[in-house]
């Protein structure tokens, strides 16, 4: 039996490029929150510097996958019709593009961070420190990097926890639309 239109629509997932750009950005952001939680604990040396290295590679890495995103966002990718209705309809809007702003803030203030700081990339680069680059504004910019990336992994982690309240709560499909596996349209 043919099935009917509002069922296809419930049933559409992201296609499969979204999908990937969704989970590589997903595990980037929390590899990224860990590492940089992690290397202060390091003696100063050629490990940390390493750490630190991976860590700038890895959020260049992230930086390209968000632009990705969002072109992919405004020209071909699939949009699926709004999971919630209502308030909460505008609270999930306000939560993603509130992680698109974070996430492009963050990379910004991480290479701000690198910049005022000349960090040396594994001998192959080495950010020109600027003369700008002051006491109080090295500090600025490293607080604010900071506690950038804390907030996106607390918005995430809220944003985690609706999709699988989505899932296991409500038992409804917005999870499955957003995972790898059978596409249906
Ligand atoms: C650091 C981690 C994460 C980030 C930065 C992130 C970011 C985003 C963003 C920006 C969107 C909006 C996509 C768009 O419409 O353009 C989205 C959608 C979605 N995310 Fe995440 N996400 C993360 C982790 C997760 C996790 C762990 C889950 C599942 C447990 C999840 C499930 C979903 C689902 C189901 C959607 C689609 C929602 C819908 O169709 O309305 N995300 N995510
Ligand atoms: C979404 C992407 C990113 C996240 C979630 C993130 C997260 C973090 C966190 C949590 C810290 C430790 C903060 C602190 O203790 O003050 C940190 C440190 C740092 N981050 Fe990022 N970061 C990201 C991207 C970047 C990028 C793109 C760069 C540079 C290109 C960068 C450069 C740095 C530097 C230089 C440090 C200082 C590390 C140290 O010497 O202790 N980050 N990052």
């Amino acid at each position: 039996m043919a099935s009917t239109a509002s069922t296809a629509t419930h049933e559409l997932t992201y296609d499969r490029f979204t999908i990937l750009l969704h989970w590589l950005t997903a595990i980037l952001v929390v590899t990224l929150w860990a590492l940089g939680q992690s290397i202060g604990f390091f003696p100063e040396g050629p490990f940390r510097k390493g750490l630190l290295g991976v860590h700038i590679l890895l959020g260049i890495m992230v930086g390209a996958v968000i632009l990705a995103r969002i072109g992919w966002r405004l020209s071909h990718g699939r949009r699926l019709p709004p999971a919630d209705q209502g308030a909460l309809e505008w609270v999930a809007k306000g939560a993603h593009l509130g992680l698109y702003l974070l996430l492009v803030l963050t990379v910004a203030f991480g290479l701000g961070r690198a910049w005022v700081h000349g960090v040396e990339v594994f001998h192959w680069f080495t950010f020109p420190r600027p003369a700008f680059a002051t006491r109080a504004v090295t500090h600025t910019i490293s607080e604010v990097h900071g506690d950038l990336g804390d907030i996106i992994v607390i918005v995430a982690g809220l944003h985690a926890a609706a999709a699988l309240f989505h899932h296991y709560g409500m038992r409804d499909s917005v999870l499955r639309r957003m995972l790898p596996g059978k596409r249906r349209g």
